[in-house]
């Protein structure tokens, strides 16, 4: 019997190894433990009950408004605690989260190998993505095993040294994840899209909660919102408003009670796939929908300066917008007012992946474990 555990902290984190857990499962010699820091809490079990998981240990780190250093270290202090009993001959870790950082060095402090799922994403900028850039350059340091999504991803690895034997380029997990959700979830789209569809409307998705947009970007977000909606009647916003605070507080100033403009509470990850689905496009600043977008072809407005993600921009699918009012606003009438333009960007793509990700990956941890 081989002993792996799979951690998971975030939303994304769950959705994107849920179909690993689920394909590890079914090989016959491996024992899988699923480890939740719950850096989340409300939304992590949410998405846990979508693929009826449940983890095997609950470390329940969150607290209201705490911060990175102390996320961070009630995580390494849990992640010791649960490795030394356990002693696994392999810890999973997903993307780019404190959790993520937390799990690889305490695997590394009891000289546990580490296979990092959506290894190699840069953006070259230290302080963008914050703080999720400097912990995917210091989880790979920490890792044995780089499943990289992309040739893009698997290339800056070796650029950094990383022997080309332990990189495996295998697709991104999120799209075997959205595969499944569809399956398994075909009527989920919230009552609020299907009743704008119904009024004879559309409507734009938008998230947006990034910590680096807390000071200031998410009030020109806000903005750039409202003014899209007043000068478009035929146009309504869905926005699922991420639980942190700070969000909740900017986007209810400035766009609560505004006509044409749905603020709901987070949504679930199949209610995300069909709002995606059936939108007109998306505005959003989440890594995770950049990758879910191209599937459907629904173009994107990236609402960050720089993304990891050049994938989706190159397959035609997305754009970058920028943080700034003025540049959302002129990236949103593009699409909105020239139908030519429009067509050209809603097309299908898949740079991140066919859906088979979980089984590459699984047949590297055979073979390695196997070794
Ligand atoms: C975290 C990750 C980010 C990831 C994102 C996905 C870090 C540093 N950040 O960002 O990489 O893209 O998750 O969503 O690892 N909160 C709740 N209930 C919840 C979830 C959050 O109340 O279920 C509130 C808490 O007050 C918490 C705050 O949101 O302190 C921020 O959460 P945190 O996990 O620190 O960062 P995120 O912005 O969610």
């Amino acid at each position: 019997m081989k002993n792996i555990i799979v951690t998971v902290g975030t939303r994304p984190e769950v959705i994107k190894m849920a179909p690993l857990v689920m394909e590890l499962r079914k090989v016959q010699d491996f024992q899988v433990t699923l480890v939740s820091t719950s850096q989340h809490r409300e939304m992590l079990d949410q998405a846990l009950s979508v693929f009826r998981l449940e983890p095997d240990f609950d470390l329940d780190i969150m607290r209201p408004n705490q911060s990175l250093a102390e996320s961070t270290a009630r995580a390494l202090r849990g992640m010791g605690r649960v490795l030394q009993e356990n002693r696994p001959d392999l810890l999973l870790v997903q993307g780019d989260t404190n959790t993520v950082l937390a799990g690889a060095l305490a695997a590394h402090y009891h000289k546990i190998p580490v296979g990092h799922v959506e290894a190699g994403l840069r953006t070259d900028d230290p302080y963008l993505p914050f703080p999720e850039e400097m912990n995917r350059r210091l989880t790979s340091q920490l890792t044995r095993l780089h499943f990289a999504p992309t040739r893009r991803a698997a290339d800056n690895l070796l650029r950094e040294g990383i022997p080309e034997d332990r990189v495996f380029v295998t697709g991104n997990t999120v799209i075997d994840a959205l595969y499944w959700t569809e399956r398994e979830y075909p009527d989920a789209l919230p009552r609020v899209a299907r009743e704008i569809l119904e009024r004879g409307n559309q409507y734009l998705l938008v998230t947006a909660h990034r910590r680096e947009s807390l000071d200031g970007d998410l009030l020109e977000m806000a903005k750039a919102l409202g003014e899209i909606v007043s000068s478009h009647p035929e146009i309504e916003i869905i926005y699922p408003v991420h639980l942190n605070p700070k969000v909740q507080s900017v986007m209810k100033e400035v766009l609560g009670g505004r006509e044409r403009v749905h603020l709901i509470p987070p949504v679930s990850y199949p209610e995300i796939v069909q709002l995606i689905r059936n939108c007109y496009f998306i505005l959003t600043d989440s890594g995770g929908i950049q990758e879910e977008a191209p599937a459907f072809g629904k173009p994107v407005l990236v609402m960050r300066e720089v993304t990891e993600r050049p994938e989706a921009v190159e397959a035609g699918v997305a754009r970058l917008a920028g943080v700034a009012k003025e540049g959302i606003l002129r990236a949103a009438s593009e699409l909105l007012e020239d139908p030519g333009e429009y067509r050209r960007r809603a097309h299908k793509a898949n740079p991140f992946g066919d859906g088979k990700a979980c089984e590459r990956i699984a047949g590297e941890v055979t073979r390695f474990l196997g070794r």
